[in-house]
């Protein structure tokens, strides 16, 4: 602390020194007054916060990347790195939000807070679009300002005393939240103690070997997954849920990117599996169908079904979660999001999934016809191209400092990630042809 506190005042010395002797150039006199001490606190640091690791993998690509740009400030960079959407949203949904936004100006149009679920028409909306023909009922969904923020709703309404497995490679989120909650053990070098890291590697079709695995309470679980693009098919996902259903578990299933799926024999919802109400609840986003990565809208599922231990319906801790620290998402996402589901905004969404898709298929094909092998890219906007014997973050490093192509290092994602990278599908199609044509002219004779 005494160091921080030092760094601090003399930081502060030098800021005020090159004041004066800015002044003194022009002519001024000026004194220079030492800055106080910097106060600090009695307040103890989370210790649960200080077992992170080294940054969130993403700020970690932004701080590299803008290191590249200082050093090179000519290169153009692209990125296939953070899975950012990059097309404009669908006009169909944009005048939905236009209307809805205009409205709040108006005295009949005007609306404050609204349900913390969200609006019984979107969650009507969401239920008859995408799961109705799988028993769910409109008040089992709870929409909300996207998926990432429900993970860590989940985890506050779990508490510290559960214990969680997740895919390994798996979306930082769901361990690094699983540390802030103080579910795990400190780092060991590898992963984190406590925490079940279930392998997901071309030598077990990115699904993890459940006669290994031992019981956990939580599940996390997203397919298509991100980063690897493996999409579980239906015979897997029966297996998942007859392993949390023998053992008593929940499987958090993230569908972030279920509308990717094309494969007829990869379900888009956990509900497609019988049974999968009584143990499994669905988080689900706006985010990558319709570009709502920044407007924020995505939704979670808690079947009635679902129930702990001791009988309670966990549909009511869910609620008092969301009613307790969340106070309902914007209303004009949700009028954005209720247009999705009408069909003009539906077929407008789809075509948006197909072009990332057809994005998707020329980073995968590109990789493929360099020798490289791919997994991904074909029921997700994630290509995952292997690297055997190398490091990811060499490997993200060469690359950028090659081709200025920003990719996501895969140990990012966990230690199973190691010897990859993932290029993600987002990016405007002249980005991803420009990016075709540098990765071909570095490593095309491969
Ligand atoms: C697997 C997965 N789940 C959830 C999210 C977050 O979605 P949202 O934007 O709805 O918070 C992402 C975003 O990249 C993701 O990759």
């Amino acid at each position: 602390m005494v160091a921080l506190s030092t760094q601090f005042a003399s930081a502060r010395l030098r800021v005020a020194a090159a004041g004066s002797q800015r002044q003194h150039a022009r002519g001024l006199t000026v004194q220079c007054v030492a800055a106080p001490e910097q106060v600090t606190t009695r307040v103890q640091r989370n210790k649960n916060m200080a077992k992170l690791q080294a940054g969130y993998l993403f700020p970690e690509i932004a701080r590299r990347r803008k290191a590249h740009q200082e050093k090179h400030p000519d290169a153009k960079i692209i990125s296939l790195g953070i899975g950012d959407t990059t097309e404009p949203i669908p006009p169909f949904i944009v005048d939905a939000m236009k209307k809805s936004s205009e409205g709040l100006g108006t005295l009949e149009g005007y609306s404050g807070y609204g349900a913390e679920q969200g609006t019984p028409a979107l969650r009507e909306a969401i239920c008859k679009r995408l799961y109705e023909k799988v028993g769910r009922k409109p008040n089992e969904i709870f929409v909300s300002d996207g998926s990432k923020c429900d993970i860590g709703r989940l985890q506050l309404m779990f508490g510290a005393d559960v214990t969680v497995a997740l895919q390994d490679p798996a979306y930082p989120v769901y361990v690094d939240s699983s540390v802030i909650m103080g579910m795990t053990g400190g780092h060991n070098g590898t992963g984190f103690d406590n925490i079940q890291y279930m392998v997901c590697r071309p030598e077990n079709d990115f699904f993890p070997d459940l006669s290994k695995a031992p019981r956990t309470d939580i599940i996390f679980f997203c397919s298509p997954n991100n980063p690897t693009g493996a999409a579980a098919t239906r015979e897997q996902l029966t297996e998942l849920v007859a392993f949390a259903k023998k053992n008593g578990s929940i499987i958090v299933y993230d569908a972030a990117y279920a509308l990717y799926i094309s494969d007829p024999n990869c379900p888009k919802t956990i509900y497609e599996i019988p049974g999968a109400e009584e143990v499994a609840i669905e988080t689900c986003s706006f985010s990558k169908y319709a570009g709502f990565t920044g407007v924020r809208l995505g939704w979670t599922v808690v079947p009635e079904q679902l129930r702990y231990a001791d009988g309670f319906q966990v549909i009511n801790d869910f609620n008092r979660i969301m009613t307790t620290v969340f106070n309902g998402a914007s209303n004009v996402a949700q009028a954005g999001g209720l247009a999705c589901l009408q069909d003009d905004g539906w077929k407008q969404m789809l075509d948006l999934v197909a072009f990332y898709k057809e994005n998707a298929a020329i980073l995968r094909k590109t990789f493929q016809d360099m020798g490289f092998t791919v997994y991904g890219g074909e029921n997700a906007p994630y290509v995952w191209v292997g690297f055997p014997g190398q490091k990811s973050w060499d490997v993200f490093a060469e690359i950028l400092e090659k081709c200025n192509i920003v990719t996501t290092p895969g140990s990012g994602f966990g230690p199973a990630g190691e010897g990859f990278v993932r290029a993600s599908a987002f990016g405007h199609r002249e980005n991803v042809l420009e990016a075709v044509e540098r990765f071909k002219a570095v490593y095309g004779n491969k």
